[in-house]
């Protein structure tokens, strides 16, 4: 089992080791890896730093755009995902794995990459703008930043007791007990679209474009089978939702809830999410 909390939750509890849940979560995460990569504009023999590369959902997508001369750099604070990503990359000598925070890059040469691209990691570091002047530091003049973050000080501001998009039914007061042993306050819901956009303005870019999706009740469809949901946690910082309900309710209550869930398939869901493209550049 994996040992740090960015692995555990990247190849364990963000789909609770299901085929099903993962396949559920695959074109969202597709759609988000290209949404970023469109925008980094690569060039064939670009060098590009993903930052919080995770397992390499946006790296290994980039190498797939560059040519035989270009590079990825993947980066991590987690030791056991880049681990993973060597051995995925399986030689390819144009991978090359360096373990850094996005708040500190030490060890990326001043100006000295073409594109950095980072996808839901902003939204764990406790030092944002700072990571803004670290992309800053290390694109060349003329290079690209591209970056996708959820906004989740939205869902919090509009539908702070929700719960899978459930809200509204009859199991509301248990849900919203489950929901506040699943949310925190810090990194998470610190931060807006807006702020993005003035981090990026303060690190100096320039050609800042920010592309924002907010979506308020919007009928969604039904959710996967609560069985293998209920052992995945929303993000990597939380409990999984079967551990939330241990901590948030009696024995009783738990079996209500559970019940109802596990005829999830059958309930209306609305989808109150928050999501930002940002893109800038570096000037010439
Ligand atoms: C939600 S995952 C996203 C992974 C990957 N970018 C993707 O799109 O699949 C968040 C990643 O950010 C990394 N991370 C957390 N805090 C970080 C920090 N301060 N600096 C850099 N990476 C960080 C975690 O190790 C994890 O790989």
């Amino acid at each position: 089992m994996s040992t740090d909390q960015w692995a555990r939750w990247l190849l364990h509890r963000r789909d609770g080791d299901s085929a099903t849940i993962r396949a559920h979560h695959s074109p969202a995460l597709a759609a988000f890896r290209d949404g970023v990569l469109d925008r980094a504009d690569l060039r064939p023999d670009d060098v590009l730093l993903d930052v919080g590369c995770g397992t390499g959902l946006v790296g290994f997508g980039a190498l797939e755009r560059l040519g035989p001369d270009g590079r990825v750099i993947f980066t991590d604070v987690s030791q056991e995902l880049l681990d993973d990503c060597r051995r995925t990359a399986a030689g390819d000598e144009r991978c090359s794995f360096l373990r850094a925070s996005a708040e500190d890059l030490t060890g990326v040469a001043d100006a000295s990459v073409d594109a950095v691209t980072t996808r839901s990691v902003l939204i764990y570091c406790t030092r944002k703008a700072d990571a803004f002047a670290e992309f800053f530091r290390v694109l060349r003049p003329g290079g690209r930043l591209a970056i996708f973050e959820p906004i989740n000080s939205f869902p919090r501001q509009h539908r702070p007791g929700d719960l899978l998009g459930l809200a509204g039914s009859p199991v509301d007061d248990l849900i919203a007990r489950v929901v506040a042993v699943l949310t925190g306050d810090g990194p998470l819901v610190d931060f807006d679209e807006r702020d993005l956009l003035a981090w990026a303005e303060g690190a100096g870019f320039t050609a800042v474009e920010l592309d924002y999706r907010a979506q308020l009740d919007v009928p969604a469809p039904p959710l996967p089978a609560w069985s293998q949901l209920k052992h995945t946690a929303p993000n990597p910082l939380a409990p999984t939702y079967a551990e939330a309900m241990a901590a948030a309710l009696d024995e009783e209550e738990r079996a209500h809830l559970d019940a109802y869930l596990s005829s999830s398939a059958h309930h209306p869901t609305r989808r109150t999410m928050a999501v930002a493209y940002l893109r800038a550049t570096v000037p010439d």
